[in-house]
């Protein structure tokens, strides 16, 4: 991967209309290098094991799996929680984070890069306990992640799929910029339902300034 300096980066302006969170940046370096941006609803960072405990209790809702795709496990055992902390130990590139609030992980957020043609592509995704909705908190973290994924992985496009029921989410990504571009009828099938897809996407070339200041 092309290793990124945020140090040497220039700090963009954050556009007053978009209202982003006071974000910092502690360290970009390369895929591999931890992550962390600080701002005043929440801090994305690097899962860590002993998160477990907050994972296991926040995961763990079919609220938020009924939102999610086949790869979230409901109900989310123990055994699951460590399969997840194996996986990120084996990635090559970090693509997957945990929100953190009121100093636990109480969600997560992450990335799951195209292959071949579609390489310069990621799909978005992230969820956040059932205690924590409602406070904005989902929209500060993908509007501070976005232009570190367009930046950090020189991505051109972001999507996001969405199911037809999932009003909340399609609003987190209409307030970061996201724009419906289709709807894929019947296109899934969760909880018994079927479903439409919604599929919203950004191209890095309309993203918002980053919110990070060095
Ligand atoms: C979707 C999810 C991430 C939203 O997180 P959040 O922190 O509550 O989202 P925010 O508070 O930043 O924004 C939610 C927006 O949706 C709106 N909203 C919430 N429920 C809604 C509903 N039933 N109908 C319409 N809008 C709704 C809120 O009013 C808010 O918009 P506003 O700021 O314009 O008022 C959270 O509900 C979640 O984790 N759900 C389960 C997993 C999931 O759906 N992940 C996304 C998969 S695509």
């Amino acid at each position: 991967m092309i290793p990124f300096d945020n140090a040497s980066a220039p700090a963009a302006a954050t556009p007053a209309s978009a209202g982003p969170p006071d974000i910092r940046i502690s360290s970009i370096q390369s895929t591999r290098m931890p992550l962390l941006l600080v701002g005043d609803d929440c801090t994305i960072r690097d899962w860590r094991r002993d998160d477990k405990p907050s994972l296991l209790h926040h995961a763990n809702n079919h609220a938020v799996w009924r939102n999610l795709t086949h790869l979230f496990p409901h109900p989310y055992t123990d055994a699951d929680a460590e399969r997840w902390f194996d996986f990120l130990a084996q990635q090559d590139e970090v693509t997957h984070w945990a929100i953190e609030v009121d100093d636990q992980a109480v969600g997560g957020i992450g990335m799951i890069r195209g292959e071949g043609i579609y390489h310069l592509s990621a799909e978005v995704g992230y969820w956040l306990g059932e205690d924590y909705w409602g406070r904005g908190i989902a929209t500060a973290a993908l509007r501070a992640l976005v232009p570190e994924l367009l930046r950090r992985y020189r991505l051109i496009r972001l999507e996001a799929n969405v199911f037809a029921w999932n009003t909340a989410s399609m609003r987190v990504l209409e307030k970061c910029g996201f724009v419906r571009e289709a709807i894929l009828r019947s296109a899934a099938v969760k909880d018994g339902h079927i479903t439409d897809l919604h599929v919203y996407a950004m191209l890095a070339q309309h993203a918002a300034p980053s919110p990070v200041k060095s």
